[in-house]
């Protein structure tokens, strides 16, 4: 198989990390693209890969960053819409809203906006690629104090849908990947709380809570041929939390 370019969003740190890593480990040509262009530069170095700062809540900020990894690599081939955060939580009766507005602008709009861009760009190039979005178990599952991060995942998971249906004539394959809780920088406090700790695992049939290689193989098999006849699917990587 020819070199692909994929860009993975929040590629530095926790699963888009991990990501990056795995697809660089098949000999593909990954594009880390993160907020933080130090972590990005540093972790790109780390791994032998590119990188470009961007804000993907920011629709200049995208097209730019699209534009300028087009210039320099070619055609995107993978995009993994990773980059996300909860920005906090609390119940919906008291939850400051900034917190809502800037979960929502980055996991709902964010992903919007790239897949707007690199899917455009996609069908402009003739490339049949793929897009793979990290949403998460909460879009089907509530657990009190997330209902905000939770409703943008059930949007991602909706968007995944309309545009897996819009753009499967380009033969462009649109699927999602939805972790239980998985440990990153983004749950180490949480993760650090034995009793909250327990709490979640005593949810998960498998027993524990996912590491970032639990998660990462099933986002480089729905950016694979393997999964060429699969679009507009989500699929959970829970250790059985949404049988309970
Ligand atoms: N960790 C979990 O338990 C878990 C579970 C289910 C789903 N997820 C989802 O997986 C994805 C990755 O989570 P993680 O735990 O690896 O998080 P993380 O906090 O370790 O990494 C997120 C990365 O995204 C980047 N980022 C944040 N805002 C950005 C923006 N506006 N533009 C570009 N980059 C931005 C950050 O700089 C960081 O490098 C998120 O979408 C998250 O919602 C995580």
């Amino acid at each position: 198989m020819n070199k692909r370019t994929v860009v993975v969003t929040g590629g530095a740190s926790g699963i888009g990390r991990a990501t990056a890593e795995a697809f660089a480990g098949e000999g593909e040509h990954v594009v880390i693209a993160d907020i933080s262009g130090e972590a990005a530069r540093d972790v790109a170095k780390e791994l032998g890969v590119d990188h470009v700062e961007l804000d993907i809540s920011d629709p200049e900020s995208v097209d730019a960053a699209v534009a300028a990894v087009t210039a320099r690599t070619g055609p995107i081939d993978v995009l993994v819409n990773n980059a996300g955060l909860a920005g906090g939580g609390g119940p919906i009766t008291a939850l400051d809203v900034a917190v809502f507005d800037r979960c929502v602008r980055v996991n709902f709009r964010g992903t919007f906006l790239m897949t707007r861009a690199v899917g455009a760009h996609m069908v402009a190039a003739g490339t049949r690629g793929a897009i793979v979005n990290i949403s998460s178990i909460g879009a089907r599952q509530p657990t009190p104090g997330l209902g905000h991060y939770e409703a943008t995942k059930a949007a991602v998971e909706a968007l995944t849908r309309s545009a897996a249906l819009e753009l499967a004539p380009h033969g462009i394959r649109v699927n999602a990947v939805a972790p239980g809780p998985v440990l990153t920088p983004m749950t180490a406090g949480f993760a650090a709380d034995t009793a909250a700790r327990e709490a979640w695992e005593a949810r998960i049939p498998l027993g524990s809570i996912a590491s970032v290689s639990d998660v990462v193989p099933s986002v480089v098999f729905l950016a694979s041929p393997g999964a060429r006849h699969i679009t507009g699917a989500s699929l959970q990587v829970d250790g059985g939390q949404l049988l309970g």
